[in-house]
């Protein structure tokens, strides 16, 4: 941690997370930062200014015309003495101030005198969050260069569930520690919008989807359940962050998504030299449900119906992942493969990640209505270990994922190429 020595500035809102906000200030002064704090006029409905200041161990500030404070330290000092401000928690209100640059107290003045980093932990009723002002707000914000950590999925103090719950003290502070050390990945956005440039932008990203139906005969075949809903969703979202993108498409009953060049296949061979043709690529993802075999010759003419039932023998498919991820020169930056399971979901995705060479296994259980349906509850797996994300809408997973890649991607883009590590031929 950096934040030995480093001055803080925080900025307590009028919400009901802002008791989390004493154990976050508690935590600081332990790693040895420097506060001072801010409370408006709300938030002091919430904590009481004497708890504040005595874990902060300092004077609370808070009105903006008070002759003591000005005399002791004008409000601009306040905000340009910092190396850090910290928004926590960042209302609604407080946001849509800082995103129309109002300056009606001393919050919302510091704020827009400041050209400090600025690090805001949202916290809000999820209807407010997800309200169009407020994510307008946001995305003005980010293109201001202010910083966000969470909101998280949870229950809500007024009993309900979803985004909007503040981050938890300890996520807030590696996210001061990371903003400190100029980690620029906390201004990303959740939502991904086209309008800023993309997250994506410049990149090229590679997906399977759907199933893939193996002949038998002219009119029959071995296929399997997927729809193909979750990797076109994905395909979708990395077009919306302004990559581009490829999707072979397996046999699904789903338009092309918009701005995407889908390639449409029947078998896995087929799949497999499509994908082939789309390398290089800085991003690849598995996501169809390929068909593990075939039939080792398919019939010419339609079988017909004998009393002796006919025997096929199968003959296994091309693995279109582990021969991406085991790729060598061609590899992508990023492979990701998909774990579809019924049972021992995280134990089989493991394996899956070691046994393919990949970076990422996306873990789901299928045994409920996943396949088919249009929400999936995944989880992200990793060497470093696991990811949960709340069981959501197949374009809200593929938001969240495609925000990840992002931003694992930009974190590789600082290290050695991968091929060095996974076994590729330029080793
Ligand atoms: N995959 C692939 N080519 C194959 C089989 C699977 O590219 N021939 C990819 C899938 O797109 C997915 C991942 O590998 O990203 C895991 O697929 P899955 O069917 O779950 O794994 P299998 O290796 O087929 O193992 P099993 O069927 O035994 O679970």
């Amino acid at each position: 941690m950096a934040l030995a020595g480093k001055r803080i500035l925080i900025i307590i809102g009028g919400g009901i997370a802002a008791y989390k906000v004493l154990e976050l200030i508690r935590r600081l002064r332990e790693a040895g930062a420097e506060l001072r704090v801010v409370m408006t006029a709300s938030a002091k409905h919430f904590v009481t200014e004497l708890s504040v200041a005595s874990l902060a161990g300092g004077k609370v500030f808070g009105e903006l015309f008070s002759l003591t404070d000005e005399s002791e330290m004008g409000h601009i000092q306040l905000s340009r003495d910092a190396d850090l401000l910290v928004v926590a928690p960042a209302t609604a209100d407080l946001l849509a101030k800082m995103a129309q640059g109002l300056a009606n107290d001393l919050a919302s003045t510091l704020l827009l005198a400041t050209d400090t980093k600025i690090l805001a932990a949202p916290a809000m009723n999820l209807r407010m969050w997800l309200h169009p002002a407020t994510q307008r707000n946001v995305t003005t914000l980010r293109n201001d260069g202010i910083l966000f950590v969470g909101p998280e999925d949870g229950d809500m103090a007024c009993g309900e569930y979803g985004p909007g719950r503040m981050s938890e003290p300890a996520t807030i502070l590696a996210a001061i520690d990371r903003a400190l050390q100029g980690d620029t990945t906390l201004a990303l956005p959740l939502e991904i919008s086209a309008k800023s440039g993309g997250l994506l932008a410049g990149k090229r990203v590679v997906i399977t989807s759907g199933p893939t139906h193996e002949p038998i005969d002219p009119v029959r075949y071995i296929a399997n359940r997927s729809s193909g809903k979750q990797g076109h969703a994905l395909a979708g979202a990395a077009a919306a962050a302004g990559a581009d993108v490829i999707l072979v498409s397996g046999p699904v009953a789903l338009p092309d998504p918009h701005g995407v060049d889908t390639r449409h296949v029947e078998t896995a061979a087929e799949m497999r030299a499509a994908v082939e043709a789309a390398l290089p690529a800085d991003i690849f993802i598995g996501a169809a449900a390929v068909a593990d075999w075939r039939v080792a010759e398919a019939a010419k003419d339609k079988i017909k119906k004998s009393p002796k039932a006919p025997a096929f023998s199968l003959v296994e498919n091309p693995d279109i992942l582990a021969m991406v991820a085991q790729h060598g020169s061609m590899r992508p930056r990023l492979v990701i493969g998909f774990a579809a399971e019924t049972s021992d979901v995280i134990a089989h995705a493991q394996a899956k990640l070691a046994r393919k060479g990949c970076d990422l296994i996306i873990a789901n259980d299928v045994s409920a209505d996943v396949m088919g349906g249009d929400e999936n509850q995944v989880t992200i797996v990793t060497e470093m270990g696991l990811e949960t994300l709340p069981r959501l809408p197949k374009d809200e997973v593929a938001r969240r994922l495609t925000l990840r890649f992002a931003e694992l991607l930009q974190s590789l883009q600082a290290v050695a190429p991968l091929a060095k590590t996974r076994g590729g031929s330029d080793a």
